[in-house]
């Protein structure tokens, strides 16, 4: 369960913390501070803007990689707990889809659309982190709700 907790609570305070980063990019007009090119941060003229944006790309792949890990272990041991099981897979298909709509902001020189439904994404994207966190942090449900949670929960070992 500490894993569990420990991953779910990154997620939460990960997403918070990219948001907050993107929001400096987009203050900071350094969206386009790596160029064009979705995937490498090349080097650019302005290496403020290309530290900037580079960071916020770094943050939501490490982000990426988050969601990921909480994922797998869902999915491999709790994958009886539904709430946790279905908020973790939409969460990890909203932080792909983020990451699709990051590069098509690159891409696409920061067309307002792609980059409204960026932002748009990425409240989503918070909401269901945070519930997810707050529902594992809440603990499961009473074993005769779900019967086959009960040997884990009674062992506290997982
Ligand atoms: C967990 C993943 C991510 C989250 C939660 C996230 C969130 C955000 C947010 C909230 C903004 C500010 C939007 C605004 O103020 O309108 C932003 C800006 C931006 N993001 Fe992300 N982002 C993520 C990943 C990425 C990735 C992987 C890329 C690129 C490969 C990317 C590219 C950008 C760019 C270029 C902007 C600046 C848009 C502008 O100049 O207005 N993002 N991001």
């Amino acid at each position: 369960m500490r894993l569990l907790r420990s991953l779910a609570v990154a997620a939460a305070v990960g997403a918070w913390a990219v948001i907050v980063i993107g929001g400096y990019v987009s203050h900071t007009e350094s969206g386009l501070g790596c160029g064009t090119d979705p995937l490498l941060c090349g080097p650019s003229s302005d290496s403020q803007a290309a530290l900037i944006e580079g960071v916020h790309r770094i943050a939501g792949w490490v982000e990426g990689f988050v969601m990921l890990g909480l994922l797998v272990l869902v999915w491999r041991r709790y994958a009886v707990w539904r709430a946790v099981r279905d908020l973790t897979t939409l969460g990890f298909a909203l932080v792909v889809l983020q990451a699709v709509l990051g590069m098509a902001a690159v891409v696409t020189e920061l067309n307002p659309v792609v980059v409204t439904t960026h932002l748009a994404v990425a409240t989503a994207f918070l909401a269901v982190t945070v519930l997810d966190a707050a529902t594992i942090l809440r603990g499961p449900p009473p074993s005769s709700v779900a019967p086959a949670m009960g040997a884990w929960r009674a062992t506290g070992t997982e």
